[in-house]
């Protein structure tokens, strides 16, 4: 039977399920595959330490740089994340001639034009399902299930930590501080947390999927980013007031301007299908030119479900190792329009000093950017008190609602600036 020898940088989150799925999963997957997957060396920070699994001593190595080198390993998976030394160590693995895969988006969303470019010069095997929406097999589904489309657009929930803060804030009435530490307990959160709250992991998963699909790079400095950690409780019962949910949505399309691409919270009434995306799950809402809507949906972070993802493309390996072509963005730049430049309705809520006309100063305000009021609620409190003031608008251009709330900001009436959130029908 054919081996395939695998050298694991890292045994944190992600390393720890991959191992977890070869030592149950190892025969069976030899059995249907005909090839034996060989864990020969793992590289870890400290080798004597506490850990979900227990890895021979003779597997384990401090020495990271000698691993990617090592003559008796085919394949490195990358696992360790962050971008040093991870792209110095994976652009020496495919140096070394051996196949790469990786869970790292951020590293493929930064310098992903570098990594893919190499992998591409020296004929390597670059494999990265892991990298984009956790357990769920999203990159396979857009190379094979969909490789008769051209996709029109992405709308997404691609960070497990996010969706699960927001889901326990509105179900569970957590606080956000509460909910983003049972995250990081349940192993969602990246080792850095504001990449996932400030709304960038999500940005860099979004920069690899809308490359692969809209057939060139697109920069991920372009996408406009801006994560969850303004969002209050009192958001969510607003929203849901309205009808609607707020989730940190991922959206690309491909339009006659340029690409569409922005990561942020957003409003989505209560029967859009991605509302009903909770805790720790993605999803990612395609719509191809064939096939119409397509919805993939599961796990979108944690240990198992990620190592679920490494595996599949451990066996895609060993299926495709007489083969020089791997599936990769075209790495000719796309050109990303302004957020500014969009249409979209706004949900505002300002903190306003509740007197006789402060509604007439900022409808005149709104009025002077061509803003039309859909909704409004003004919570009853005692005269003369702050209260909170919310509005719906109707559909303007994201230049003019910047331009009004700038102005509403300054106005004496209101005692904290004001919150602005997209709305998506
Ligand atoms: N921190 C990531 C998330 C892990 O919460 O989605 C999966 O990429």
């Amino acid at each position: 039977m054919k081996r395939l020898k695998i050298g694991l940088l890292g045994l944190g989150q992600v390393g720890s399920g991959v191992y977890s799925i070869l030592k149950s999963k190892g025969a069976n997957l030899a059995r249907k595959n005909g090839t034996a997957f060989v864990l020969e060396k793992i590289a870890v920070k400290h080798s004597i330490k506490k850990r979900a699994v227990h890895p021979n001593r003779k597997q384990l190595t401090t020495n990271t740089r000698s691993l990617v080198r090592d003559p008796k390993i085919d394949v490195v998976v990358e696992l360790i994340g962050g971008i040093h030394p991870a792209k110095e160590l994976i652009l020496s693995a495919l140096r070394s001639g051996k196949d790469v895969i990786t869970a790292n988006k951020a590293l493929l969303a930064e310098h992903g034009r570098q990594i893919f470019g190499e992998a591409k010069r020296l004929k390597r095997h670059l494999f990265f399902e892991a990298s984009v929406g956790g357990g769920i097999p999203v990159i396979k589904v857009v190379r094979e299930g969909l490789v008769a489309n051209q996709i029109r657009s992405i709308y997404s929930i691609i960070n497990g930590t996010s969706n699960y803060i927001l889901t326990k804030m509105s179900e569970e009435h957590l606080d956000f501080k509460e909910a983003l530490k049972l995250a990081q307990k349940k192993g969602y959160a990246e080792a850095d947390p504001r990449l996932d709250i400030e709304g960038i992991d999500a940005a860099h998963k979004l920069t690899i999927l809308a490359s692969l699909v809209f057939g060139g790079w697109v920069n991920f400095k372009d996408i406009y980013v801006r994560g969850i950690s303004s969002i209050r409780s009192e958001d969510i019962s607003f929203a849901e007031e309205f009808g609607y949910t707020i989730k940190l949505l991922a959206v690309a399309k491909k339009t006659a301007d340029g690409i569409e691409a922005h990561v942020q919270p957003t409003l989505l009434p209560k029967s859009h299908v991605l509302s009903n995306v909770r805790g720790s799950y993605n999803a990612v809402l395609m719509q191809g030119d064939e096939v119409g809507d397509i919805l993939l949906y599961g796990r979108g972070a944690g240990s198992k479900p990620t190592g679920s993802a490494v595996v599949s493309d451990l066996v895609d390996l060993a299926r495709s190792v007489d083969s020089d072509h791997s599936f990769a963005p075209n790495l000719k730049p796309l050109k990303v329009r302004n957020i500014s430049s969009l249409l979209s309705r706004y949900y505002l809520r300002l903190h306003v000093v509740d007197r006789p006309g402060v509604l007439a100063k900022i409808s005149e305000v709104l009025g002077r950017q061509k803003i039309s009021i859909s909704d409004v609620i003004q919570k009853e409190r005692r005269l003369g008190s702050v209260v909170p003031l919310i509005l719906l608008t109707h559909g303007t251009q994201e230049h003019s609602l910047r331009r009004a709330v700038h102005a509403i900001d300054r106005l004496a009436v209101l005692k904290e600036k004001a919150q602005v959130l997209r709305i998506e029908e």
